[in-house]
């Protein structure tokens, strides 16, 4: 079963505070967004693993440890996963990035899917699917299962804010998907967005509506 991580870093859940307040403007909001990203990808990539080598430095020669070639691809979910991607991409620069778009039907609340252009080995590349919000769970469910039509095979999901109604989601579709968030909100309002949350990510990020 795949697990829930609450990533409860001091800076993380400080940071989060001014991207939920509504007197936060886009600027702002954006270079949150992009500081906890990368936060959460310190965190994310914990447990990559390392490998052996030997170097010279200046003064002596000594065996030391790199990333043993772990190929990572960062997905972010259009368009609000945009505003985590260059955050990741800081501390994982050799990243590929495929993009799914997907936007939620307002009336229905069903995701749909509009774009979706991958990394041509997704199946050997350990992957990160990025939005900033885990709702009602469609579209980051529909994501993945599209991911996976496509080969797929090892899958991390990361987002800002995740209410229970998404987790259970996507730990009944997706159990072998380990969940990402910097916090577990309450719940989901009468329109499925996150209560506390932080309001519309995409808008937010975009400066839109
Ligand atoms: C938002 C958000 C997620 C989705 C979450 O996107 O970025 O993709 O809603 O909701 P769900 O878990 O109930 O599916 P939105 O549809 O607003 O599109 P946007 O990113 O283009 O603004
Ligand atoms: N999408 C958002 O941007 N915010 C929510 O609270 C729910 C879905």
């Amino acid at each position: 079963m795949g697990n829930v991580h609450v990533l409860d870093h001091p800076l993380i859940q400080h940071k989060l505070s001014y991207i939920r307040d509504k007197n936060t403007g886009t600027k702002e909001f954006r270079e949150l967004v992009d500081e906890v990203a990368m936060l959460m990808a310190f965190e994310i990539t914990r447990d990559l693993p390392l490998e052996e080598t030997t170097i010279e430095t200046p003064v002596t020669t000594m065996k030391t440890k790199v990333l043993a070639g772990k190929k990572i691809g960062l997905i972010p979910i259009l368009r609000a996963g945009l505003g985590m991607t260059d955050g990741m991409v800081k501390l994982i620069p050799a990243a590929k990035v495929g993009h799914v778009g997907l936007y939620r039907d307002p009336e229905t609340l069903k995701p749909v899917e509009y774009y979706i252009k991958l990394p041509s080995d997704i199946h050997e590349r350990e992957l990160i699917v990025i939005d900033p919000m885990l709702a009602t769970g469609g579209s980051a469910s529909d994501a993945i299962e599209s991911l996976k039509k496509r080969g797929a095979k090892n899958i991390r999901l990361m987002c800002l804010i995740g209410a229970p109604e998404g987790v259970e989601k996507i730990k009944n579709e997706h159990p072998d998907v380990d969940i990402y968030l910097a916090a577990l909100d309450e719940k989901l309002d009468e329109h499925a967005y996150i209560v506390p949350g932080l309001g519309d990510a995409g808008d937010r990020l975009f400066g839109t509506k």
